[in-house]
């Protein structure tokens, strides 16, 4: 395993390279094993003795009054392109039931409503960023559609092949367990039903990776720090999107976990990326 090693230029693609290879192969490498022990977790708060799941639903209340607003300053309002290009692979699809995971402040189940579908769910582990959604859904008369449902990823309160569609929108690098979250919705997903995420990346070309490596290492933890109240949040959302699993490497977890033709669609030069995969 050592010897294949190419990943030579950054920390965090090493963390990625031995924890995932780690996971998901037999490497035996004893070098790959500590840096494996040291990647196991980021979590938001090092000194909590609170679960990652129970600190990342803590974060998210305590950053959900502000969520939307920084969202938008962070990316230069470039998630909403990403979104929308979501919507346009969901609705090819023409869904009736669709479940928005880690659904957060409700922004997809809001514009999966463009789709005419009859139901839209959307579920989230943070009540206070649910509450936030579940307010905009309101607003917007969508509440006779829009189900906001508190819930965990990793236990989904559905009957098996419940939904037509089902999308994660900067949510599976939160799951405390990759595996068991995807696993759920799988067996929630309908046959021949349409999984898509869309999650941060890591560009690789020279200057972009560079320019992107600077604005998530300084750039976001300080406007995180002047407008958030929570002053580790804006810290740790980078730091999880550096060591987690992009392109091909999350494209063979969605087929580990069962789902089927996953494929990937870097988005401004690989900072985002759109995974689709069937059941
Ligand atoms: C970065 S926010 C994304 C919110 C929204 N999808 C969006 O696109 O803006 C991540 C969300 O994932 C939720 N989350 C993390 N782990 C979860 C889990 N196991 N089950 C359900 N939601 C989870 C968090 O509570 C948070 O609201």
């Amino acid at each position: 395993m050592c010897a294949n090693i190419q990943y030579r230029h950054r920390a965090c693609q090493v963390f990625n390279q031995f924890y995932y290879k780690r996971k998901y192969s037999s490497g035996k490498c004893i070098f790959a094993k500590i840096i494996f022990l040291m990647s196991k977790k980021i979590t938001p708060y090092k000194d909590s003795a609170l679960s990652k799941k129970e600190q990342v639903a803590q974060m998210f209340d305590n950053v959900s009054n502000n969520y939307d607003f920084l969202n938008r300053i962070m990316t230069f309002g470039i998630d909403i392109k990403w979104r929308k290009k979501v919507v346009a692979i969901v609705e090819k699809k023409k869904p009736e039931t669709i479940l928005d995971i880690a659904t957060g402040t409700g922004d997809f189940a809001i514009m999966l409503s463009k789709l005419n579908p009859k139901k839209i769910t959307g579920l989230d582990l943070s009540k206070g960023m649910l509450d936030i959604g579940i307010k905009k859904v309101k607003d917007k008369n969508l509440d006779g559609l829009i189900d906001m449902v508190l819930g965990d990823s990793e236990k989904l309160p559905f009957e098996d092949n419940s939904f037509d569609a089902i999308t994660v929108g900067f949510g599976v690098r939160n799951f405390e367990n990759l595996d068991k979250g995807l696993q759920e919705i799988y067996r929630v997903l309908k046959t021949d039903g349409i999984f898509v995420v869309l999650e941060t990346s890591q560009p690789e070309k020279f200057p972009v990776k560079q320019i992107f490596n600077f604005y998530s290492k300084y750039i976001i933890p300080t406007i995180g720090k002047l407008f958030s109240k929570d002053k580790r949040a804006y810290t740790y959302l980078p730091q999880s999107a550096a060591i987690f699993p992009y392109g091909q490497q999350f494209n063979n977890i969605l087929e580990k976990n069962g789902f089927n033709n996953a494929t990937n669609k870097p988005l401004t030069f690989g900072a985002a990326s759109i995974y689709t995969a069937t059941k």
